[in-house]
């Protein structure tokens, strides 16, 4: 059990390198090409329409313009990456990429800022995961542009200012919760990813079809791929590729309900997309903890799975369709998700009939 969100087909986390080479060539370049998050699209547009305009207008030798900070959050998959780039080619400007995490020692964020050109986006992957030290560098540098570095201590202590480039700084996380509110109140423009509707889904693998050169599915199948990839475009990409072998091997190549049901069957995808580790995740709280509710920690310790893990990939999907309930007390599977594994409820809930 120990290792299966690591060799899961459902992750929303890339797999490996050859996975993230396929997923780039089946990225959109251009906002216009990106299907999906309609509000999200539309807010960028704008702001980026805005900071182009304003920048034609400029004399020569004018500070370059740049757009507002901005902060993407919600679950993983949903395409923060993506939606950097796409930003970054729509602005005309370079995009550079680092992570909370490999940003350790203020010197760092210095050198990542000193490297940005006038306009530019510095995508911060993981941003809750900035170190504190590092995250009172990054308060002036969001602000005005510059970054305090202080120099020895006692008496001989002084501040040195280095100058940046405007900068657009665009942070990602799956846990916006954990930003501190400082942070937080410097991103101009804050907005939450929602999962994709099917029919957004259906758009993403058609698209995908084409670019991977292989035969489009039906609609039917196309749908069926998308009911079953849990509103997440890297998800659905991933199940056409294993369909597609499956396909091939299989069969002609060609794609039907059928075919899609049997490959994803093989791979142990179930009805609503759910994989092993989602499933045994709720028969964890309902066959060793009673239903719940149970600690998430009890829980990970239990699967000997990484509760990160569970909290940023499992949780977030099985929340949204209703299987589960976060309280106070802890983790509780809920009517629904006990009915889905064919289990008596244990709990009478809200999502359970009064009638
Ligand atoms: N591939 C992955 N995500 C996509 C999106 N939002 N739009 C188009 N293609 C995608």
């Amino acid at each position: 059990m120990g290792t299966m969100s690591t060799e899961r087909l459902i992750s929303s986390s890339p797999a490996s390198e050859i996975e993230d080479q396929t997923n780039w060539a089946l990225r959109p370049q251009s906002l216009d090409e990106y299907i999906g998050q309609a509000e999200l699209v539309e807010r960028v547009l704008i702001a980026v329409q805005a900071v182009q305009a304003r920048q034609e207008a400029k004399e020569e030798g004018e500070p370059r313009e740049h757009l507002e900070h901005v902060l993407l959050h919600g679950p993983p998959g949903l395409g923060k990456t993506t939606l950097a780039h796409v930003i970054a080619t729509e602005l005309g400007t370079n995009l550079h990429v680092t992570s909370g995490p490999a940003l350790a020692r203020g010197t760092d964020l210095v050198a990542a800022l000193t490297r940005l050109g006038p306009g530019d986006v510095l995508f911060i992957d993981e941003i809750h995961r900035l170190p504190i030290a590092v995250e009172e560098f990054i308060y002036p540098a969001m602000e005005d542009f510059r970054i305090d570095v202080c120099l020895d201590t006692g008496l001989n202590a002084r501040t040195v200012q280095i100058k940046c480039a405007p900068f657009t700084l665009l942070g990602a996380t799956t846990r916006a919760g954990l930003l501190s509110s400082p942070l937080r109140s410097r991103f101009g423009l804050v907005h939450h990813l929602k999962y994709y509707s099917d029919d957004d889904l259906m758009h993403i693998v058609r698209r995908s079809s084409g670019l991977l050169e292989m035969n489009t599915p039906a609609d039917d199948a196309l749908n069926t791929i998308a009911s079953r990839s849990r509103g997440t475009p890297r998800i659905a990409n991933r199940l056409l590729r294993r369909i597609r072998d499956y396909a091939q091997v299989r069969h002609d190549g060609e794609i039907n309900t059928q075919i899609v049901n049997d490959a994803l069957a093989l791979e142990g995808i179930d009805q609503l997309g759910l994989d092993e580790l989602d499933r045994a995740y709720l028969s964890t709280i309902y066959n060793i903890f009673n239903g719940g509710p149970a600690g998430l920690e009890a829980i990970s310790a239990t699967m000997n799975e990484d509760s990160g893990t569970l909290e940023d990939v499992v949780e977030p999907y099985l929340l949204q369709i209703g299987f589960l309930a976060r309280t106070k007390r802890g983790r509780q599977i809920t009517a629904l998700g006990c009915q889905h594994l064919g289990l008596k409820p244990i709990h009478t809930d809200q999502t359970q009939s009064i009638f």
